[in-house]
């Protein structure tokens, strides 16, 4: 059983947070690094259950994953082809990102192997990664015909470029085709309806694949080796950055300053949103940490409005819609989300989730079939609520009751997935300390 967690309500938010590494690109260093023939070191990675799923697993097929005291890592791969058959079932614990971008990878490689993961991953649908790995000639099976994990995965006979439009914005399933895809013999092309986060592209161009994009398009050639960098510095992660954000907008008085926020346009929709809800969010310092940009941002408590969130803006800020209802439900007037049916098959069912956590501690708020509608208020109370051992569930919980009258959180650890340190920032911060490791 998890553990709970009381928080209460501490007064204004004052002080700094170094934003710990952003997990997307935390998975992406350690797959590619691991297909290199020279050793890759990883600065700021994300040390969080989610990324360490990804170190266990490729080192589990041969890669091997040193870390030193200051947390930075050395990978070491065996090459392009050089990943070897796993002893074992691979354990991708709770993480989406891991089971999803090794299946592709996995069903490029002339072995056998499983892969599966907690009974929440159990859960979630796989047959959107499956269906355009087996056009591609992959050998893929998994349970009740192929939608979920366990899966069972052995080698192709021959690994076929695809032309595929995607069905779902999902990055998770871009990259899985686009992983499968540098060992196919012709070229593959992906058309997205919506542009998801493109990390994995740029992580390509990082290990010298040449990624060619047109509109929403992307093209890949099958390449032979990579080349790898000596080091990659992972960016802070947006998404950790997003309860800071809010917490300091919705609590009087505050003011932070978040160091090393990944300012990636593929992930900044929260910003763009919380601008239009009326934030008072300075974007300072705008640089380079390897293709990716990065910057700090101060943020300063603002009164909110209300906003419509339409679709087109979703894959933008899909991880932070449980915050973002957190900071509607302390909005002056009503908020609506639309086009987020997404949200049905993340670790939870956000939309029902947030809708239940946040409605007992008294919030106005609504789940449609594809969204939230809710009616902004300040007057939340106290309460027990779950987590539904969801760890954006937990931190949205968390920044609401501080802001409100406070809250008991149950199974409360499950932060560790992706943040750690954010209860013991929180305090930092409660109390104007810098919050988070340098
Ligand atoms: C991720 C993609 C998104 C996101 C997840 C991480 C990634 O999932 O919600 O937290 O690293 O590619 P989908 O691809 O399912 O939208």
């Amino acid at each position: 059983m998890g553990q709970n967690i009381q928080i209460q309500p501490t007064g204004n938010l004052t002080g700094s947070v170094n934003i710990p590494g952003d997990k997307s690109i935390s998975h992406r260093s350690i797959m590619l690094a691991g297909l290199a023939n020279t050793p890759v070191k990883v600065t700021n990675f994300l040390h969080a259950a989610d990324c360490w799923s990804t170190i266990n697993c490729m080192r589990a097929l041969g890669v091997s994953v040193d870390q030193d005291k200051e947390g930075a890592l050395t990978v070491t791969g065996n090459g392009f082809y050089g990943l070897r058959e796993p002893k074992n079932i691979l354990d991708a614990g709770n993480s989406g990102t891991t089971i999803r971008l090794l299946t592709g990878l996995l069903g490029a490689q002339p072995f056998f192997s499983i892969i599966t993961g907690d009974a929440s991953l159990r859960k979630r649908p796989m047959a959107r990664v499956i269906t355009p790995l087996i056009q591609m000639g992959l050998h893929i099976v998994g349970r009740e015909q192929s939608r979920y994990a366990p899966l069972a995965i052995h080698a192709a006979e021959q690994i076929r470029g695809i032309e595929y439009d995607m069905p779902v914005a999902s990055a998770q399933v871009k990259s899985a085709i686009l992983l499968a895809a540098l060992y196919a013999s012709s070229p593959t092309v992906l058309h997205e309806t919506m542009p998801s986060r493109d990390h994995t592209e740029r992580m390509f161009e990082t290990f010298g694949i040449p990624v060619k994009r047109v509109g929403n398009s992307i093209i890949l050639e099958p390449v032979k080796q990579l080349q790898a960098p000596e080091h990659i510095n992972v960016p802070g992660d947006i998404s950790s950055a997003a309860f800071w954000l809010i917490a300091a907008s919705i609590i009087p008085n505050s003011q932070l300053v978040l160091h090393n926020v990944g300012i990636n346009p593929t992930r900044t929709g929260i910003l763009d949103i919380l601008q239009q809800m009326g934030a008072d969010i300075t974007v300072t310092n705008e640089r380079w940490s390897g293709r990716e940009p990065v910057a700090d941002l101060v943020v300063r408590s603002a009164k909110l409005k209300g906003v419509t969130v339409e679709a087109e803006i979703i894959p933008r800020l899909i991880d932070e819609i449980p915050i973002l209802a957190v900071a509607a439900s302390f909005a002056q007037g009503q908020t609506i989300i639309k086009g987020a049916e997404e949200l049905r098959v993340k670790e939870t069912d956000r939309l029902k989730a947030i809708s239940l956590e946040l409605g007992k501690m008294g919030a106005r708020i609504t789940e449609t079939a594809d969204g939230l509608i809710i009616d902004g208020s300040q007057s939340l109370h106290a309460a027990l609520c779950h987590s539904h051992d969801d760890h954006r569930m937990a931190m949205a919980l968390a920044i609401a009751g501080l802001a409100a009258r406070g809250v008991e959180i149950e199974e409360a650890d499950c932060v560790k997935i992706s943040y750690p340190d954010f209860f013991a920032v929180l305090a930092d911060l409660s109390s104007g300390l810098t919050g988070g490791k340098q």
